[in-house]
């Protein structure tokens, strides 16, 4: 499955504004006063999790981004040159950004069989919009992992149930059904958690004996390019499972269109420590 860097780009606004503002200041809380830390971003995408947590984190920051995607790991290298105050690029990147100083490789890995993908010295693995992609039996052995090696995890926007449009549509929820359906199909990590992912991560993490402090970000979207996209995706979606009739879904993205003023679209975040 592919996230282009446009698609990527036009979400990471909401996403910013989204983000549970008590679980960043947790992770914040939990590194104050170090002087450096090591951070892996699984899922890294074109490096919008670095851009977000980067003002939590201690001074100078080594950064991992591991996706098997090259295209938006090259994307990522350029945003993230054009968003630091400096940038140097030559086989890491160094950025200066608001009084850090931030150093980046870029790792091309697929993750789907073997989760533990990060570097021995890690302080602090990261992920954005990634574990509902992934599978149960993939979160309970990137979890096992992880609690083995004691590092904590920033994770934000893992998707839930909540999706609920104003003004409502007769259809609504037979489309959401399918789609919550649609979002457990195997996304390269087998069947996908999806809806379910926040629940087994959490579980799995305090099984390991972590401490973790949680909260929900949801979008909460206006009429937008935004709104548009993720109504036509879901609709795509939900074509795919031909659950709805062709007509009655062509009526209910139209209503979508024309009458949506606001699309709620539910997430969870966790930061979760040893
Ligand atoms: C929904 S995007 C989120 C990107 C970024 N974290 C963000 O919030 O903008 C999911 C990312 O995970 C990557 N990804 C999905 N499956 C992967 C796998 N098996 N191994 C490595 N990366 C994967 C995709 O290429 C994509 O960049």
């Amino acid at each position: 499955m592919s996230f282009s860097p446009a698609w990527l780009a036009l979400r990471e606004p909401a996403d910013s504004a989204a983000r549970n503002q008590e679980v960043l200041a947790a992770c914040a809380q939990h590194f104050a006063g170090r002087a450096d830390i090591k951070v892996c971003d699984l899922g890294a995408g074109t490096g919008s999790s670095l851009r977000a947590f980067a003002e939590l984190l201690p001074p100078t920051q080594h950064w991992t981004l591991v996706d098997h995607d090259a295209g938006n790991l090259a994307a990522a290298r350029a945003a993230l040159a054009a968003w630091a105050d400096e940038a140097t690029d030559s086989s890491q990147l160094v950025l200066k950004h608001g009084g850090k100083t931030i150093t980046v490789q870029t790792t091309v890995r697929d993750f789907a069989q073997a989760p533990v993908c990060w570097p021995e010295t890690t302080d602090l693995v990261t992920a954005s919009a990634l574990f509902d992609l992934a599978s149960a039996p993939w979160i309970a052995r990137f979890t096992a992992a992880l609690c083995a090696q004691k590092i904590p995890l920033l994770a934000t926007l893992t998707a839930n149930e909540t999706i609920t449009a104003v003004p409502s549509h007769p259809l609504d929820t037979k489309v959401i059904a399918a789609f919550h359906a649609h979002q457990t199909s195997d996304k390269g990590f087998g069947p996908s958690a999806g809806a379910q992912a926040t629940a087994i991560l959490e579980q799995s993490l305090k099984a390991g004996g972590y401490t973790l402090t949680t909260g929900d970000s949801p979008w909460r979207l206006a009429p937008s390019e935004l709104l548009r996209a993720t109504t036509e995706g879901m609709a795509a979606a939900v074509s795919e499972t031909k659950a709805v009739a062709a007509d009655d879904l062509a009526a209910w993205l139209n209503h979508q269109r024309e009458k949506t003023s606001q699309l709620t679209i539910g997430h969870r975040d966790v930061f979760a420590r040893p």
